[in-house]
């Protein structure tokens, strides 16, 4: 599968891993610009391929938003239109300046991501766990248990292809429901970020059928 990269970071370059190691190519960006990702490029391997923002918005049918949420606007909207985009990030007032309507409730982030994103099928995913645990807590298919991964989302064949993502890096997806609904079950604050669940707990604390 070709996936794109937004945010080569901890959690950007942890995926990045994950994905290539899985035999996927990826088109990985940051906001400097391709020319500061070639160690990165170098250390992945053959499957990984440093890009612009654009460019990795172009890439795949999936992009991957991994940059801190308060840069959400400066992601490029027409290219990624008509893409299914997985949102692994997090607001955080600290870091990101204090949004009101974040602080409320009315709205969450990813559905923000969405607003910005009118084209794009966005998912939100990768959001709950620590990069340095998701580097490490993949389990091989028919393990014993596997570490259970929150999925929230509005299209369902958008979510299916994220659930098959999940598969592919060992962990298991579970369906909390809507973006809205289901992004507040697995956004910082609620019992379920960064406990790192077996995906049986996970489902009976959040899952919906
Ligand atoms: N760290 C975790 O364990 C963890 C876990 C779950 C979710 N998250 C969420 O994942 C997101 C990234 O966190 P992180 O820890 O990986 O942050 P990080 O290490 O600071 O990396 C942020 C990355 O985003 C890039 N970036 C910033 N603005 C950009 C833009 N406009 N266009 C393209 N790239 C841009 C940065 O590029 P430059 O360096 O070139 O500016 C950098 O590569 C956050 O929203 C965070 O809440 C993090």
């Amino acid at each position: 599968m070709k996936i794109g990269i937004i945010g080569a970071g901890h959690m950007g370059s942890t995926l990045a891993h994950l994905f290539t190691a899985a035999g996927d190519d990826v088109a990985i960006a940051n906001s400097r610009g391709p020319d500061t990702l070639l160690d990165l490029e170098a250390h992945l391997g053959h499957h990984a391929h440093a890009r612009t923002a654009e460019q990795a918005a172009r890439y795949g049918g999936v992009v991957i938003i991994a940059v801190p949420f308060g840069h959400y606007r400066d992601l490029p909207a027409a290219a990624l239109a008509g893409h299914t985009v997985v949102d692994a990030t997090n607001y955080d007032p600290e870091r990101d300046g204090r949004d009101e309507r974040l602080e409320h409730g009315s709205v969450t982030s990813s559905e923000l991501l969405q607003l910005h994103l009118p084209g794009a099928r966005v998912v939100k995913a990768f959001n709950a766990m620590r990069w340095d645990h998701l580097l490490d807590h993949g389990r091989s298919a028919g393990a014993n248990r596997r570490y259970g991964i929150p999925v929230s989302g509005d299209d369902p064949e958008a979510k299916r292809q994220v659930f098959d993502l999940i598969e592919q890096i060992g962990y298991e997806p579970v369906d909390a429901g809507h973006l809205g609904e289901g992004g507040r079950k697995h956004e910082p604050g609620t019992e379920v970020y960064a406990a790192d669940l077996w995906a049986d707990t996970l489902w009976a604390r959040i899952g919906v059928s």
